[in-house]
């Protein structure tokens, strides 16, 4: 079965285009002449369809670019291949990281998420119990990282959020031969600033703590809902890139973003202690006081967990519908009044009201 669908994607490429263009680096099993045709799909047993097309030019620009394909896809080692398995974002790849001459790995984020509060498991080391019954709630690199490249009609998307060029020409000054200066350039100044936008961001985390059956799993509160409902989350939605989104809140600045923890740990951004300090950054509030902490960024309103603010809401729109209620029977009837001037219930006998 797996022949005939390797066969039919074959047939299908002789059919889509020609053959030998020039093999890059990254590519020494050139994967790429199979993969470069966009045709390269299939719907799985599930009924999915599934993309095998790879933008070369997408690829080339991405972080990855350097890589080669079975680097990542280690398991394939012969043309035509088996079914690939699923890539370990944690394994060493052939680069090193030049400050330490070890070979390159992710390793060292998996740990951090292992210690924040999405880990698999406790202080202690053990399993958590929701994390064994549940354990496709507790997010992966892959959860948060969908890489374009590696999902099906990345094709279109266009390229990352732009970082400026300007310091690019000062690079080349001295750095004059072939791509040198724009990939360091791109290395450096990408990790110098957000690479998502915040909608994208909240994007992310939307797609377990916005869905109400993970709510009530975690018994968390709806915080997408409610950080959309304040000027932050509204900001945001219009395109604001300065408005704090999730990310901005919930790491300590300084810390990797992977180190978000739970409101009880004391060393967390949300922990009663240090809210103030987390609002008080440079770009934000810098000049607040302490009680800028009494803010609540996460408006629910929640009968049992905020009663206060439960009946402040119902109180408010029962004020806005009789103020508003009141105002149009109002309206109407002057209208009435100015459309029949002389319209009247009782029936006039042609007298005055005072019988003349
Ligand atoms: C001779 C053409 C050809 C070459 C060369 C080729 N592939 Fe593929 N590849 C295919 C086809 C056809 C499929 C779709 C197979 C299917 O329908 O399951 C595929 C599927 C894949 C998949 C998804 C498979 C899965 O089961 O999820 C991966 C990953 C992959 N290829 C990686 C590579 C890498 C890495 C290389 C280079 C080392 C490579 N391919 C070289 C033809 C090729
Ligand atoms: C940095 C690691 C990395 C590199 C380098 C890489 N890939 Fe992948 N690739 C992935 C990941 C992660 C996925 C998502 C599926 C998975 O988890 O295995 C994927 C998925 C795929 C798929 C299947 C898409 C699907 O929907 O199932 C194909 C085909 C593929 N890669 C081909 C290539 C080719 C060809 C190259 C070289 C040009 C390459 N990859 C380089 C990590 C990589
Ligand atoms: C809960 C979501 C989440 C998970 C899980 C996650 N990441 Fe990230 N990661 C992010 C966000 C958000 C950023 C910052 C993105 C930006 O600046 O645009 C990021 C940034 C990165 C960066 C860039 C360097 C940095 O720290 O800014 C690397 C590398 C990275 N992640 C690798 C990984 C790997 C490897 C894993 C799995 C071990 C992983 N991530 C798991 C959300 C996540
Ligand atoms: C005034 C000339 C000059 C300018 C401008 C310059 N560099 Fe360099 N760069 C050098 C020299 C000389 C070295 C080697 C220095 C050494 O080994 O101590 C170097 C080394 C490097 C290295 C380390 C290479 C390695 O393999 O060790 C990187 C990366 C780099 N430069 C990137 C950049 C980037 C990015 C810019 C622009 C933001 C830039 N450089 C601007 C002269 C320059
Ligand atoms: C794959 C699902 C998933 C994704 C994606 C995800 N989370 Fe979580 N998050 C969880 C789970 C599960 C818990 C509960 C962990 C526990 O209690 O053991 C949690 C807990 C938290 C908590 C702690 C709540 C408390 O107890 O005080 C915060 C804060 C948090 N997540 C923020 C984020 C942010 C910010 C993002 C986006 C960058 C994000 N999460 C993305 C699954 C996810
Ligand atoms: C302006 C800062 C800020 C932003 C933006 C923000 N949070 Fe929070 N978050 C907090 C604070 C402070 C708390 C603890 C107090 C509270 O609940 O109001 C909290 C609490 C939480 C909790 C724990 C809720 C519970 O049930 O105990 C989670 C989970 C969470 N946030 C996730 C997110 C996600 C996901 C986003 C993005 C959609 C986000 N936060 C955006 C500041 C923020």
């Amino acid at each position: 079965m797996k022949n005939m669908i390797l066969l039919l994607g074959l047939a299908l490429l002789a059919t889509v285009g020609g053959v030998g263009e020039e093999v890059f680096a990254a590519d020494e099993l050139n994967c790429v002449l199979c993969h470069k045709y966009r045709g390269l799909s299939r719907v799985d047993k599930e009924g999915n369809f599934r993309l095998f097309y790879i933008n070369e030019k997408m690829f080339k620009k991405s972080p990855h670019s350097r890589l080669k394909c079975i680097d990542c896809h280690s398991d394939i080692d012969e043309i035509p291949h088996k079914p690939a398995k699923k890539v370990d974002c944690t394994k060493e790849c052939h680069l090193e990281e030049p400050s330490s001459n070890e070979k390159f790995s992710h390793k060292p984020v998996s740990e951090i998420l292992d210690r924040s509060v999405h880990s698999k498991y406790d202080e202690n080391g053990n399993l958590k119990e929701m994390a064994g019954k549940y354990p496709e709630d507790y997010p992966h690199c892959k959860d948060c990282h969908d890489n374009p490249l590696y999902r099906p009609l990345s094709f279109f998307k266009g390229e990352a959020a732009g970082i400026s060029r300007r310091g690019l020409s000062r690079c080349k000054t001295c750095h004059t031969k072939g791509e040198f200066a724009e990939t360091f350039y791109a290395h450096v100044t990408s990790r110098l600033q957000k690479m998502r936008s915040p909608k994208e961001i909240v994007g992310i985390c939307a797609k377990c703590h916005g869905d109400p059956g993970f709510q009530e799993r975690h018994e968390l509160d709806a915080v997408v809902t409610s950080y959309q409902e304040t000027f932050h989350g509204k900001a945001v939605h219009f395109g604001s890139e300065e408005a704090p989104d999730c990310i901005d809140c919930h790491v300590v600045s300084g810390e990797s973003v992977h180190f978000i923890e739970g409101r009880e740990s004391p060393t967390s951004a949300i922990a009663e202690g240090n809210v103030a300090t987390t609002c008080r950054t440079a770009e934000c509030h810098a000049d607040a006081g302490e009680n800028i902490a009494g803010f609540q960024v996460h408006v629910t309103y929640d009968k049992e967990k905020y009663p206060l603010q439960h009946y402040m809401l119902k109180f408010f729109t029962a004020l806005m519908a009789g103020v508003l209620y009141f105002f149009v029977v109002i309206i109407f009837l002057e209208l009435l009044r100015r459309l029949f001037p002389n319209f009247s219930f009782v029936k006039s006998s042609g007298t005055d009201e005072h019988g003349h």
